[in-house]
């Protein structure tokens, strides 16, 4: 068996940055090598400020770092020194050409290969960590076979699916559910390389929760991992709008069917729809890959889980245009959060993004206040012609003053602990709240005089008639 002594990751990102730290917490003879094209990415790895907020990463980066962690833009350098490679670039949406809008974009994937192939002068294990469509081990492994200059080099590949939630990332890393391995393991030398990462995760994860698989299970258990994670929410989403119109509360639902130990309580959150970077691409790819096995109703299955999650996002906007007297237009609306959950700055795919677009488009002007996310992110994500009608504000408190409503769109920790009183004080009346996340004292609330819109509650009679949104 080999023993890993040089690992290294290609891509820093949101995997590649936690996953690597950890590896280098809980194996000191382990040398850690992270490296990614982009040099601001690298170089923010290098500083005292992380380039991604996630709870705890600081602390163990700072303490790993220069000893056996480095981030570095010398890919090939690295690749040439390690016996193990993971990849961990971006897999997103295709934006053009074939399966544009659904199938899983590899460019990157296939450069990482490529770079992988030139400069490897040894054997190495290739790890997937990104997510990627059933089968790519093959694709990878003819460009790697096909690529590589020097004679007899020997590439494994190995299929390590990345489990991690972000905003929990440590934590997930720390004590992860399962690892999961997918190897040749129907070979000898396929067998030695699932092994040897075996060893690397034994230094903390218990083995009875390292899983080994066949390479095409384990590529598909993650995509399937993320469509049944989203398929619960918007079943509970499909729920909070049955809820509403029948009087029933979406909260007390899934504390009921939570209850039953078959469907469990995790991940039965109504919201205003599932954000982040995995879900929605993973599905879209999932479906498109039962579209090319001309499996058309499985496709039509998962895509209606997508499709679900858009309904609630703009059943969300209807509903605040139809509470405020049909119109918004000129109204100030703030919206407290922008990331796509707590804990995190990311806000790729966040829920905010439509609903500000959504909000935008009837002729609100929108005050948008997150802890951890920068005004320039949020003019990324809007865009120009948004711009003109958002404010990014520095505190929920400039957000909150002269607003006809707020909409909170993350549920960050501190919303609740605003003093919602002073809150209602500085807001036009009537003054609005439009909790996508339930995660305020509605009660409280309607004492002090708001008028609230809990999604999946029962309805405030000052919103009865709005119903069918
Ligand atoms: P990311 O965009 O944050 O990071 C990817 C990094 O790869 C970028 O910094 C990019 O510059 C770099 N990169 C791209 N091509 C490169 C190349 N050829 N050489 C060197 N660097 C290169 O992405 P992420 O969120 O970390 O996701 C990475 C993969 O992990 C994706 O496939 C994703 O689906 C999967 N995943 C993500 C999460 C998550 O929570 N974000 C969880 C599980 C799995
Ligand atoms: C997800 C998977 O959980 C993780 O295993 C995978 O590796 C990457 O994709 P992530 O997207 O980081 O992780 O966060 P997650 O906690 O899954 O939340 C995704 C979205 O669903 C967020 O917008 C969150 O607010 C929303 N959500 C989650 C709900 O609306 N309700 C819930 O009950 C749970």
């Amino acid at each position: 068996m080999v023993t890993v002594t040089k690992i290294c990751c290609i891509g820093a990102g949101y995997v590649g940055g936690p996953t690597m730290a950890m590896i280098a917490q809980k194996c000191p003879d382990i040398e850690v090598t992270v490296v990614d094209i982009s040099q601001p990415r690298i170089d923010a790895w290098n500083s005292s400020e992380l380039p991604i907020y996630e709870p705890g990463l600081d602390e163990i980066v700072f303490a790993r770092r220069g000893k056996n962690l480095f981030f570095s833009t010398d890919v090939e350098g690295a690749i040439r020194k390690c016996e193990m490679i993971f990849v961990s670039v971006n897999t997103p949406t295709k934006k053009t050409g074939l399966g544009k809008g659904k199938a899983a974009d590899l460019t990157y994937w296939e450069l990482a290969a490529r770079t992988i192939a030139a400069c490897s002068e040894s054997d190495k294990i290739i790890v997937e960590k990104s997510t990627v469509p059933v089968r790519t081990a093959e694709a990878i492994e003819k460009v790697l076979q096909r690529n590589c200059p020097h004679e007899g080099v020997r590439f494994d590949i190995l299929s390590n699916p990345e489990f991690l939630a972000e905003g929990t990332a440590m934590t997930d890393l720390n004590a992860p559910d399962r690892v999961l391995i997918g190897g040749k393991i129907e070979n000898p030398e396929g067998q030695a390389a699932v092994d040897a990462l075996v060893e690397v995760y034994a230094n903390w994860v218990p083995r009875a929760q390292i899983l080994t698989a066949n390479l095409w299970s384990a590529e598909l258990s993650k995509l399937a991992a993320n469509a049944f994670l989203a398929q619960r929410i918007s079943s509970i989403n499909a729920m909070s709008a049955l809820c509403e119109a029948t009087g029933a509360d979406v909260k007390q639902v899934s504390h009921a069917i939570g209850t039953d130990s078959r469907i469990g309580p995790k991940f039965l959150n109504a919201s205003v729809g599932f954000g982040g970077s995995c879900f929605q691409k993973d599905i879209l790819n999932l479906a498109y890959i039962c579209e090319c096995h001309g499996l058309h109703e499985v496709a039509n299955y998962w895509h209606s889980v997508v499709g679900m999650n858009d309904y609630q996002k703009s059943r969300f906007v209807r509903r605040m245009i139809s509470a405020m007297f049909n119109t918004i237009s000129g109204k100030k609306i703030a919206m407290l959060g922008f990331a796509f959950k707590k804990d995190t700055g990311d806000t790729r795919e966040s829920p905010a993004i439509d609903v500000g677009h959504g909000l935008i488009e009837d002729g609100a002007k929108l005050n948008i206040y997150d802890p951890k996310v920068a005004a320039d992110q949020i003019k990324m994500d809007m865009g120009d012609e948004a711009m003109k009608r958002i404010t990014c504000c520095t505190s929920h408190t400039e957000a909150l003053t002269g607003a006809h409503a707020v909409c909170i769109m993350t549920e960050w920790d501190e919303f609740k602990e605003y003093d919602w009183e002073a809150i209602y004080g500085v807001m036009e009346k009537p003054a609005f709240v439009f909790d996508g996340r339930l995660i305020l004292d509605h009660q409280k609330l309607k004492d002090i005089g708001f008028i609230v819109y809990a999604l999946g509650k029962p309805l405030d009679p000052f919103l009865k008639g709005a119903e069918g949104v």
